[in-house]
């Protein structure tokens, strides 16, 4: 499972590079990208692989853990940042140009070796997508790498659905690839599917013969999706999400992550769910 881990050492765990935003795009009404690198322009303070976090700071406000997304050949890195308090709230009033502090990657990262040769379904919700996609564009980077590939994204409402783009032009036209979409509850300008996503799961019924979920969302609807894809037919081993949430320091010293004995940020965040079986029955 720590195959992102591997050869990744933080070395110096608590301090941040200063690095520049060097472009910002709105993907909703309350979540932005921040694009960055180092300010001397010489590229990335840091790779990260699919599914792992950076921690991106603004001063004197405080720091944030955040998914992060790079690409290999990539001079930047992408934090997606959901406004949800002080902090993000001040990350949002950033100006491309200005200066943060960022530092990682922290996390496992999702079994991108593992998963070579299966079928890829992914279901997310709301900014839930944003670990994911680092994922999918994994996916299709090494396209011959995976088979079919089914992409499941809900969002409260039209205007709640993040990196469109993607969702609506590029990724339906990559080779053996569906993109299914819903929102909660209907709008007089949306003709697409309405209703949440466990239900859009188990009507579209991605089969579980040679592939492997992968979800990450809002708590409740992990809860749930991970309840539908059990009625499909998808065994334990075949079902990973990513308790990135609970990530706060990274670095097990906190003490804000655990389960049990386990700490999310050290073994985590992502998990198979018959790993997370083994936990006490708090994710
Ligand atoms: S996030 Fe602080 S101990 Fe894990």
């Amino acid at each position: 499972m720590n195959e992102a881990k591997k050869g990744m050492a933080i070395e110096q765990p608590l301090i941040p590079t200063v690095v520049e935003v060097i472009d910002i795009v709105d993907r909703t009404p309350d979540v932005k990208s921040f694009f960055v690198r180092n300010t001397d322009g010489s590229g990335l303070p840091f790779q990260v692989q699919p599914g792992q976090c950076g921690m991106i700071s603004h001063l004197p406000v405080g720091e944030a853990m955040i998914s992060c997304t790079w690409q290999e050949e990539q001079e930047y890195l992408e934090f997606a940042v959901k406004r949800v308090g002080l902090l993000t709230d001040e990350l949002h009033r950033i100006e491309i140009g200005q200066k943060v502090g960022v530092r990682g990657p922290y996390g496992n990262g999702f079994p991108v070796e593992a998963c070579k040769g299966k079928d890829m379904v992914f279901i997310a919700g709301g900014i839930g997508l944003a670990p994911l996609r680092s994922f999918i564009k994994h996916c299709f980077k090494h396209r011959q790498d995976y088979g079919k590939i089914t992409i499941i994204y809900g969002s409260r409402s039209s205007a709640d659905l993040c990196f469109k783009e993607e969702l609506f032009d590029l990724w339906p036209r990559e080779q053996d690839t569906q993109v299914f979409v819903t929102i909660d509850n209907p709008e007089p300008d949306w003709d697409g599917h309405v209703g949440f996503v466990p239900a859009y799961l188990e009507e579209l019924a991605p089969s579980p013969e040679g592939a492997v979920a992968v979800v990450c969302g809002p708590p409740i609807m992990i809860k749930f999706v991970l309840q539908s894809l059990e009625k499909m037919g998808y065994a334990d081993d075949q079902v990973i999400t990513t308790l990135e949430m609970r990530m706060k320091c990274g670095i097990g010293k906190c003490g804000r992550c655990n389960i049990g004995s386990e700490f999310i940020c050290l073994d985590g965040p992502v998990y198979y769910l018959e790993q997370l079986r083994q936990l006490p029955a708090e994710w």
